[in-house]
């Protein structure tokens, strides 16, 4: 099996980041697919915290080379700051250990400053993003006009870069935004592509090797499946490929490579949401507290990249079956099981009621879920403290009873399950 992909099934934050850690040790290539530094990914290490936005967290391991693939967009700054951190807390970051694809397209201040006007001129009906400039970056490569990561080789980069930058300051003029110095962002670049030059590369040449060579590559997604652009709960979602498919054009590998390929979904034991969108299992007040945390810990619920308190909510089996068939799912992960602990009863929705009808899977995806009430199933809860568990055998009985409940209404097994933010604080169900 030379390929896994892992995936979000929620609307990201599913703790990815330290599932990509934990399979990473035994891979030889862990590559990014989607997004950009919209994404924040924590890993916990002894006393080490290592917060990624844009370098897959396999870094962190010695053996395993990061890939930035095609279908990412990276913003330069963000990128040499994370090289900076990941450098003084003693990870080794160099071009034989970090391949940047020629074909990623590069986010500039003026994408954030659309991005923010865009959001303001919204108003009430905003998506929430967080302001990193991904949408309008996506959209300039859509329109065949953006900035690649090529173009810092090429002798046009600063005719690119001005002329980008004046059609965004038409388009901020006009949305009453400040005003972007080219000149300004001219300069940042050039010091940009000193830096980035010897990290460009062929990745889906070199992964098409890889993968002839026997090598294992572990494919991390971004964000989550409900914040696909083409499957997500539209139109409050990110602007890329976030679902397992997006692995093939957001890599530039070819469809063989999936054949046996392991599809690891990651599913927080509850819901979690930033942003706006439909949300039917929410829950608020102190209930609400119980699952967020207050923010005193780093694994409490507050956004990595904007610092956001996130919504919370039951888990919502409905569209977690759902993000089994869109993605394929072979295994699922679920993550945070710990912080269930202590509860009387736990809740788990199956279906949705809309009047007097009961459904059980949506009929035109899940872009409309107003209105939607959702149909609990109830469970025992446990009262031991979790986070010190290692053996399936000495999980309570009743977490036990909660996660075959998640395995019988997705037809997926669950593979792992995390109890506590360090790195080993994992039970393998195998
Ligand atoms: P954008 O990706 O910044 O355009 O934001 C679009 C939507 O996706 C917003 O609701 C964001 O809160 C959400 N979003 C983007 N990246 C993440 C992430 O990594 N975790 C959770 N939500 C995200």
């Amino acid at each position: 099996m030379p390929l896994q992909i892992i995936v979000g099934t929620q609307w990201g934050d599913e703790g990815k980041g330290r599932i990509v850690d934990w399979f990473a040790a035994n891979s030889d290539i862990v590559a990014r697919y989607n997004g950009g530094d919209n994404a924040g990914h924590s890993v916990t290490v002894g006393s080490k915290l290592f917060k990624l936005h844009l370098i897959p967290s396999g870094i962190i391991h010695p053996k395993p080379v990061a890939v930035l693939g095609n279908g990412m967009v990276i913003n330069p700054r963000s990128l040499i700051d994370e090289i900076d951190m990941l450098t003084k807390l003693g990870v080794e970051v160099n071009p034989a250990r970090l391949r940047i694809s020629y074909a990623a397209h590069l986010i500039t201040p003026a994408h954030q400053a659309l991005d923010k006007a865009l959001e303001m001129v919204r108003g009430k009906g905003n998506i929430g993003t967080t302001g990193r400039g991904i949408g309008p970056a996506y959209t300039d490569k859509a329109s065949r006009r953006g900035l690649r990561v090529a173009d810092l080789m090429s002798v046009n980069l600063v005719d690119h870069l001005s002329t980008l930058i004046d059609e965004a300051n038409q388009q901020l003029n006009l949305l009453g935004a400040p005003y972007i110095n080219p000149m300004t962002v001219i300069d940042d670049f050039q010091k940009y592509r000193e830096v980035m030059l010897p990290y460009i590369a062929d990745t889906s040449m070199e992964l098409a090797v890889a993968i002839a060579a026997g090598q294992r590559i572990l494919a991390e997604g971004a964000q989550g499946t409900l914040l696909d652009l083409d499957h997500g709960t539209y139109p409050f979602v990110t602007s890329s490929s976030t679902v397992a498919p997006g692995v093939f054009t957001g890599l530039g590998i070819g469809m063989t490579a999936a054949s046996g390929a392991e599809v690891t979904g990651v599913c927080k034991a509850f819901q979690t949401r930033v942003g706006s969108g439909p949300f039917p299992t929410e829950v608020f007040d102190d209930l609400a507290l119980r699952l967020r945390g207050t923010g005193a810990n780093p694994w409490d619920e507050y956004g990595t990249t904007t610092g956001r308190a996130r919504r919370v909510g039951w888990l919502d089996g409905v569209l977690l079956r759902y993000a089994a068939r869109i993605n394929g799912l072979t295994e699922l992960v679920i993550t945070k099981l710990d912080i269930l602990s202590g509860f009387e009863t736990l809740k788990l929705c199956v279906a949705y009621r809309q009047g007097e009808k009961t459904i059980s899977d949506l009929s035109f995806g899940p872009s409309d879920l107003e209105g939607y009430e959702p149909v609990y199933e109830e469970f025992p809860g446990w009262a031991e403290d979790v986070s010190g568990i290692r053996k399936w055998s000495e999980l309570p009985r009743a977490a036990k009873g909660y996660l075959s409940a998640i395995t019988k209404l997705t037809g997926v097994p669950v593979r792992l399950v995390s109890v506590g933010p360090e790195r080993e604080q994992i039970v393998n169900a195998e």
